[in-house]
């Protein structure tokens, strides 16, 4: 069965997907008279709500070919350890075979560590991740990745073109997955209670949701360091290795917008996940310093 849906060869017809850039130059702001008009953050902008996901589609357009690279680039490797640590943490594969949805999967980074820890751990070759993801490029690499991978053409794995915020309850049935992770996406989420809600809909009792994202670093010496780092040299790579500044100002941007660890746990309880107590170890587990952080909780 081909296990690539509705997703990149409809989408290479579609003129709305052949953008390569995002002129930040066109965010609009909410007009006078729209005085009701809900709005959001984007980066550091403030943009009317129904706006920000084709900007953050734009985004990942616009990176998506050199997306790995550059996230090896402007991390010095270390989102492997980080993205390893997660799933070794996760343990896939430990109770038999998972169901597992990885939502903003992108290039499939998590979904291939879930099956290769399965596989290598427990000689389980019947894990299954669907990778999810709103932008059709990021999809597109990724499948093209796991087309050198022993998993393709398998049942294995299989990439969907979905919104995190409503997956849709006809295809993304409800209590059906065992592991619902999602790894450097959620920031990007225009409503972050929808997709809490949606993970929290999807996952079977007792399933598991994990979240690895950017956080908040704890050591004002440390933060004081990363945020000379993430402003001056991130966007620089960008220009540099991606011909990019905007998308990687806005990616960083994003991070410093994003709830921190408690107020984030809160969140996941407010959807229904029962979680640890509000301490580094319990709720979440903070990755150098704060710097990412895993946030997981249990479907009751
Ligand atoms: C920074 S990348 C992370 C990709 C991958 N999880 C990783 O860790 O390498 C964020 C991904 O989230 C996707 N994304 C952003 N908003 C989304 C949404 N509302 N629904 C689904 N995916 C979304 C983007 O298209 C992008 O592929």
């Amino acid at each position: 069965m081909q296990r690539l849906s509705r997703s990149t060869r409809s989408l290479k017809l579609r003129p709305t997907h052949c953008f390569t850039r995002l002129n930040h130059t066109k965010v609009q702001q909410p007009s006078k008279d729209a005085s009701s008009t809900r709005t959001t953050s984007f980066g550091f902008k403030t943009v009317p709500e129904e706006m920000k996901e084709s900007l953050v589609k734009n985004v990942f357009d616009s990176v998506a070919s050199k997306y790995d690279l550059m996230n090896d680039a402007t991390s010095f490797g270390v989102h492997r350890i980080w993205k390893d640590s997660f799933v070794a943490s996760l343990r896939p594969g430990r109770r038999g075979p998972m169901k597992c949805i990885d939502v903003g999967g992108g290039t499939g980074d998590i979904a291939l560590r879930i099956l290769d820890y399965a596989k290598d751990h427990y000689y389980d070759r019947e894990t299954t991740v669907e990778v999810i993801d709103i932008n059709a490029q990021m999809l597109k690499e990724g499948y093209k990745r796991f087309k050198q991978t022993m998993y393709h053409n398998t049942p294995q794995i299989s990439f969907h073109e979905a919104n995190a915020q409503d997956l849709g309850t006809e295809k993304f049935k409800d209590n059906s997955y065992d592991l619902y992770t999602i790894a450097f996406c959620i920031r990007n989420c225009t409503d972050i209670s929808a997709v809490l809600k949606e993970a929290h809909r999807v996952l079977k009792p007792g399933g598991t949701f994990a979240c690895l994202e950017f956080s908040r670093v704890n050591n004002p010496l440390l933060e004081m360091l990363y945020d000379q780092y993430s402003f001056s040299v991130i966007p620089l790579m960008g220009t540099i290795l991606a011909g990019d500044r905007e998308s990687y100002q806005y990616l960083v941007e994003s991070i410093r917008k994003f709830p921190p660890q408690v107020q984030f746990a809160q969140m996941i309880r407010d959807a229904g996940f029962a979680t640890g107590k509000d301490v580094d170890g319990g709720a979440w587990e903070n990755q150098w310093g704060g710097i990412a952080c895993v946030h997981s909780g249990v479907k009751l």
